[in-house]
């Protein structure tokens, strides 16, 4: 069996990962063609790390040499990567979905090139029962975000509106809006309500609601949807990623499973 040439972009936290799986547990069945970071030390240090010593590559030459690119980079990189891989024909999977809303032409390109795009469920859960759901009709999607006050230290909406999170006493609704605006308020959200939005019925109409309390200790994502087929709500309460607080530690799981399902002949969900 042919192996997988698989190109990881992004050698932080959820590439890190992904490269130690690949190298250990799915080396069978893949094999990693190359890593690229901008942050060379970053790419040195997991090289080190894995036993197949891939070699560090320039992000074109990369996609070149993979059957599949992984972007675990940024959300200002992930289109253009999107762009590049269809450009060479490669299949694409993207974690910094939250940099492909306004790029949805992609999708159309990707398609009529044979180019499969896979974007992980990332930090929230339901995203399968929304598939099935918007095969009929969805009328109304929504994300309740809620975060401790220090995971939204630095949003442009705390610093534009002047909040003062260090006085909030109970709990405080911050933001209620359409997802389009709450992506470019507090772009740290930006990946679940993009792929809420991208799965559903898209930014302008899906709601986001961000609430914060000092008693907070987790990230939690609450996704509610109605439709044709009823009601669904979903509630994950993440903890962070053992290296990066950032990043909800289910983030890095769904990026495995996803690599995986990839690679397996049973696709399981919608
Ligand atoms: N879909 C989701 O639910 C979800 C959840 C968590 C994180 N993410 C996104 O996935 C991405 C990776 O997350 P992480 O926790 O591994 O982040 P991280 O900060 O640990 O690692 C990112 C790495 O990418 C590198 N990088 C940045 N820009 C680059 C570029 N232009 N080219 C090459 N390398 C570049 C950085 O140097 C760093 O090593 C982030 O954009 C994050 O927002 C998505």
């Amino acid at each position: 069996m042919n192996k997988l040439k698989i190109g990881i972009i992004g050698c932080g936290v959820i590439g890190s990962k992904l490269a130690k799986v690949i190298d250990k547990e799915l080396k069978d069945r893949a094999r990693i063609a190359g890593l690229c970071d901008i942050d060379k030390e970053k790419l040195e240090r997991l090289r080190r790390r894995l036993k197949s010593k891939p070699a560090s590559l320039e992000l074109l030459d990369l996609i070149k040499k993979s059957n599949l690119a992984i972007e675990a980079a940024s959300a200002k990189v992930s289109a253009h990567i999107l762009k590049n891989a269809i450009n060479a024909k490669k299949d694409v999977m993207l974690m910094s979905v939250g940099g492909l809303l306004g790029h949805e032409r992609l999708f159309e390109l990707a398609q009529k090139r044979g180019i499969k795009v896979y974007l992980p469920s990332g930090a929230i859960g339901g995203v399968d029962a929304i598939k099935a759901a918007s095969q009929a009709k969805i009328r109304s999607a929504r994300l309740i975000t809620r975060k401790p006050p220090r995971g939204l230290e630095g949003a442009p909406y705390i610093i534009k509106k002047k909040i003062n999170l260090k006085k909030i006493k109970g709990e405080k609704i911050l933001f209620d809006g359409p997802a389009a605006e709450a992506v470019k308020a507090f772009p740290k959200n930006i990946n679940v309500s993009a792929l809420l939005s991208l799965t559903g019925i898209g930014a302008n109409k899906t709601r986001v609601t961000i609430i914060t309390s000092p008693s907070y200790k987790r990230n939690s994502h609450q996704v509610e949807v109605c439709g044709d087929f009823g009601k669904l709500i979903t509630k994950t309460e993440n903890v962070p990623a053992p290296d990066n607080l950032k990043t909800s530690y289910l983030a890095v799981l769904s990026a495995i499973a996803t690599l995986k399902q990839i690679l397996s002949p049973v696709k399981m969900g919608t």
